[in-house]
């Protein structure tokens, strides 16, 4: 019965931490990997198609609302774990929540080739290439532990390994939105707190800047 007692009262004391919530429960293991890798873009596409991504990512995944938030030519990798992450609410978001509760780990691994088959959206012809932004960029600020977004972005921005995403071609109504996630600790889905480390030491003026630097404008109607 002690025993008993001395257990309960244990486990009531650790509750705080065993209630510690990972910020992601997607790991880039063998498993994850082999999924990744023996994913179909054409499975992916049918099944965008039917779940109706296209209403707010364009048929290709670029929207031609810059509101919405373009998902063409990210790794596979990375649009995987945002999937997963929104549904197990890793990530908290409603529509995409709804959009992944019924998929299974096949179907967002073909979901997320699809989308990282397309071409990404142009960097804006006009972007900020203030001498202050490209410093961010390419050197980050050692007097404020900012390692240069390049390290994990790429150089190019296009994203790197597993779960750096490109920001290249991103709307910046959605990067600003998404940073300022981070920095408020909203957005909690990053592992290691690798963005929010970095979102936090950033003032709104940097990110804002860094947005008109990655980011793209609207498409031209075609004719
Ligand atoms: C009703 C609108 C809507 C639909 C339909 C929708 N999404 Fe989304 N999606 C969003 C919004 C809004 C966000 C950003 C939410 C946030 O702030 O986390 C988002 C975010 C994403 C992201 C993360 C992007 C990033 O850069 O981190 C991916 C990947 C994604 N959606 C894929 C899909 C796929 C695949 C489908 C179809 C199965 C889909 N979405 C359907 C609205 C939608
Ligand atoms: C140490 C590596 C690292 C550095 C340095 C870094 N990032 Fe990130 N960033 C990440 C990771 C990892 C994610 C994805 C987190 C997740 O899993 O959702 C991310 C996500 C983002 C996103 C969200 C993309 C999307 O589509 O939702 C933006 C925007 C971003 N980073 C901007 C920046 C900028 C701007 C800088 C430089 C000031 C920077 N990052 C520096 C690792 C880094």
């Amino acid at each position: 019965m002690m025993r008993l007692l001395a257990v309960l009262t244990a486990m009531v004391l650790f509750a705080p931490l065993a209630g510690a919530e990972p910020s992601s429960a997607v790991a880039f293991d063998v498993a994850t990997v082999k999924l990744l890798a023996a994913a179909d873009p054409a499975r992916g596409e049918a099944i965008a198609k039917e779940s109706k991504c296209a209403k707010c990512h364009g048929d290709a995944g670029v929207s031609d609302d810059p509101e919405d938030v373009n998902i063409a030519g990210m790794s596979a990798s990375y649009i995987y774990k945002q999937l997963k992450d929104y549904q197990l609410k890793s990530r908290d978001d409603r529509d995409m929540f709804k959009k992944t509760r019924n998929l299974d780990d096949r179907q967002m691994a073909d979901l997320a080739a699809w989308f990282a088959s397309q071409a990404p959206a142009p960097v804006a012809a006009d972007r900020n290439t203030d001498p202050a932004v490209l410093r961010l960029v390419f050197h980050g600020d050692p007097t404020r532990l900012l390692k240069a977004c390049a390290s994990c972005h790429g150089r190019d921005g296009r994203g790197g390994q597993f779960d750096h995403p490109a920001l290249t071609g991103q709307y910046p109504e959605y990067f600003i939105y998404t940073l300022t996630e981070f920095k408020e600790e909203d957005r909690t889905n990053d592992i290691y707190s690798r963005m929010r480390h970095v979102a936090a030491a950033l003032t709104e003026a940097e990110i804002e800047a860094l947005a008109g630097y990655y980011g793209t404008t609207v498409p031209e109607e075609e004719e």
